[in-house]
């Protein structure tokens, strides 16, 4: 079964009204107009701007003008990055590549920032053709969807034009493809039915149902944080999840020791500053006893299901802690853990580059330290000195990330190394 699939991008693949506002209420502020209200900007996805600046706006022709060149001002220096992919879309499209269909996109935005975002979010990865308005061409959607088709069009199996408003399903219905409604986005349910649209989705997972049953989504992503107590990697792991949510990447959190009814229960048994007595032996089995569930009852389910598992901590920190901090040897610890991951490594671990010292005074600050946490500086050297060494080992997987600085631009140099990464992977497989 070969196909085609047409997207519309705003309120299809992307949800883009944070920069349309944004843009909309610089626009009016650069022309001295009083800000638009909640019910004028909603009403501004969708159609051209120059109708919106008229008719919601008043304005007239010549102030439209005027307008359109300062919105689009900040709308290609910032707005286009204001925009956010989705949940599932990117599964959408990754399942569809992996069953060699053709997908392109045909929206009544201007080519060149169109390309920009697809680009920005790493979506021109699975895309065949990117059709927007030019000189040339029209914000007339059949004429769009015509030149997004491939050339060999006929030779396929199904046409598709996928969009959430009633124009790209007229669009769709006049170049004679077949039309999903997408309801994810911002027309209703009523507005798709009454433009005549053959299915309905009520999410992308329902999209991939109806444009290819039976198909199981390509794997998803795992990736760990990694770094000392004191490393900041509680918050920086919550910026890193809203980052990778707004590329579509559809992030479940898990943390070690835990993740699992099971292995939390091993994990308060390890933390406990009652069980002081605990071998490092036992404490290192116990770690990879507790990495051995989760790997099969959680991390592995949610790879399989194509999303991304974002993991606060993995076996690097057993081989750092207990191969390192408690002495037992790099090698020794690994071999311990082969069994638990079972295969299964991170595609990236980011590690928070802080010196054990500075790391151990933040987290002093903080709150009661654990059992782990109490242990003397050498130990937290040892430890330090370890991930040094890993990191030497496997320098391909760690993005290494100095955890001195502004906490800003510490996520947003987390961000851009794992997006980066995640989205090298996209294109290879
Ligand atoms: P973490 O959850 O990061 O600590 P907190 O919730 O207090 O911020 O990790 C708990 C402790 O467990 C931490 O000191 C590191 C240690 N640890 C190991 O020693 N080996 C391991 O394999 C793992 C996963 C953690």
């Amino acid at each position: 079964m070969r196909i085609a699939v047409i997207f519309d991008l705003d309120g299809t693949l992307t949800r883009s009204e944070e920069g349309i506002w944004n843009c909309a209420r610089h626009t009016c502020r650069v022309m001295g107009l009083p800000e638009p209200d909640a019910d004028t900007l909603r009403q501004m996805i969708g159609p051209p701007l120059m109708w919106s600046f008229v008719t919601l706006m008043g304005m007239t022709e010549e102030k439209a003008k005027e307008a359109l060149v300062v919105y689009r001002e900040r709308f290609n220096r910032v707005g286009y990055l204001e925009n956010r992919v989705y949940p599932g879309i990117r599964r959408l499209l990754r399942t569809l590549k992996k069953q060699g269909a053709w997908c392109a996109i045909a929206t009544g935005k201007p080519q060149r920032p169109s390309e920009r975002i697809a680009a920005h979010f790493g979506l021109d990865a699975f895309l065949d053709r990117i059709v927007g308005t030019t000189d040339d061409l029209s914000a007339d959607k059949e004429q769009l969807i015509r030149a997004a088709l491939p050339e060999d069009a006929a030779s396929y199996d199904a046409l598709w034009m996928v969009g959430d408003r009633c124009y790209d399903i007229e669009g769709g219905l006049r170049a004679g493809v077949r039309t999903l409604g997408a309801l994810w986005g911002y027309g209703s349910r009523e507005e798709l039915q009454k433009a005549g649209a053959e299915v309905l989705a009520g999410t992308p997972q329902e999209a991939i149902d109806l444009l290819c049953p039976g198909v199981q989504p390509p794997c998803g992503q795992f990736v760990s944080m990694e770094g000392l107590d004191g490393s900041g990697k509680g918050t920086q792991l919550e910026r890193l999840a809203e980052a990778l949510d707004r590329f579509g990447f559809e992030v479940v959190r898990s943390r070690e020791p835990g993740g699992g009814p099971i292995s939390e229960r091993i994990r308060e048994l390890i933390l406990s500053r009652e069980n002081t007595g605990m071998t490092a032996e036992c404490e290192a089995l116990l770690y990879a006893a507790s990495r051995a569930q989760h790997v099969r009852d959680t991390i592995r389910p949610v790879i399989e299901s194509g999303k991304l598992l974002l993991c606060d901590r993995f076996v690097d920190s057993s081989i750092a802690y207990q191969g390192g901090g408690r002495g037992l040897g790099v090698q020794e610890v690994m071999d311990i853990n082969r069994p638990a991951v079972d295969g299964l490594m991170p595609l990236v671990t980011v590690y928070l580059d802080i010196g054990h010292l500075e790391a151990l005074g933040r987290r002093y600050q903080a709150s009661e330290p654990d059992r782990l946490e109490m242990e003397p500086e050498a130990f937290h050297a040892r430890v330090e000195a370890a991930y040094k060494e890993l990191i030497a080992r496997d320098p391909e997987r760690f993005a290494v990330v100095d955890a001195r600085g502004v906490r800003e631009a510490i996520a947003a140099e987390v961000a851009e190394k794992v997006l980066k990464r995640l989205m090298e992977a996209e294109r290879i497989s």
